[in-house]
C-alpha cells in the first residue's frame, strides 16, 4: 500500500511511520511527503529516509491572486498522480476544503492531540494544559479521525486518554501526548490498510 504524509513542521509523527515501516511493523511505503512550509524539519527526515518530497506553499497562490480552492485542487492533482491508498495528515496546519477531499473519498486521516470535540484547531495541547490548570478538565488525549471539511471533526477511528498530573509542566504534557501520538498514528494506519486488504 502507498501512503502519502502531509506535514508542516517537525515531522516526529512522520518519523514514527518511517520507523514502523523500517521495522516491518507497518507494511507500506511512503511514496511522497508534502509540506506547505519550506522550513519543515520533516522534509529533512523524509530526504534522509530516501522519500520524495514536495514543498507546496500557499503564498505564491495568494501573491498571484489565486484562491485557496485553486491551491487545494492543484495539490489534489499532484497527490493523485502518486496513487495513494492512504493520506495521513501528521501536523499538517492547513485546512483542506471539500474540493481537495472529494478526490480521495474516505482515505484521509488526521491526528489531533486532544479528545474528540475538545480543543479543535491549533495549540490543542497548550489549551488543554490551561484548562487543566483552571480545573475545567482532569485528562486529555489523542485521537486519529477521518478527515471531513470541518476542522478536527470527522469520525474518530482511535482514541486514547492521556492523564495530566498536577506536577506537569506544559513540556511534560507535550512529551506524554507525542509519545501516544507516535504509537496511535501507526496503529491506525495499520488498521485501515489491513481492513482494506481483506
Ligand atoms: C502533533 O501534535 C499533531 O497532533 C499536531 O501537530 C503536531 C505535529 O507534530 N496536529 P510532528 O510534526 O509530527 O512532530
Amino acid at each position: 500500500p502507498r501512503i502519502i504524509v502531509l506535514i508542516s513542521g517537525n515531522g516526529s509523527n512522520l518519523q514514527a511511520i518511517i520507523d514502523a515501516i523500517n521495522s516491518k511493523t507497518l507494511e507500506a511505503q511512503i511514496v511522497l511527503v508534502v509540506s506547505n512550509k519550506n522550513s519543515a524539519y520533516g522534509l529533512t527526515r523524509a530526504t534522509q529516509a530516501g522519500i520524495p518530497t514536495l514543498t507546496f506553499p500557499l503564498k505564491p497562490y495568494k501573491d498571484s491572486g489565486k484562491t485557496r480552492i485553486e491551491y487545494d485542487i492543484d495539490l489534489a492533482k499532484k497527490i493523485k498522480e502518486y496513487e495513494p491508498n492512504l493520506i495521513i495528515l501528521a501536523g499538517w496546519m492547513h485546512i483542506l476544503s471539500e474540493e481537495f477531499l472529494k478526490w480521495f473519498e474516505n482515505n484521509i486521516i488526521n491526528l489531533h492531540p486532544a479528545l474528540p470535540n475538545q480543543f479543535d484547531g491549533a495549540d490543542a495541547i497548550a489549551r488543554a494544559y490551561e484548562a487543566f490548570k483552571k480545573g475545567e478538565i482532569t485528562k486529555t488525549g489523542v485521537m486519529v479521525h477521518k478527515v471531513i471539511p470541518a476542522v478536527d471533526k470527522g469520525e474518530p477511528l482511535l482514541i486514547e486518554e492521556v492523564p495530566i498530573f498536577e506536577t506537569d509542566s506544559l513540556e511534560d504534557l507535550e512529551t506524554r501526548i507525542h509519545t501516544v501520538e507516535h504509537r496511535l498514528i501507526v496503529q491506525c494506519a495499520k488498521k485501515i490498510l489491513d481492513e482494506s486488504n481483506r
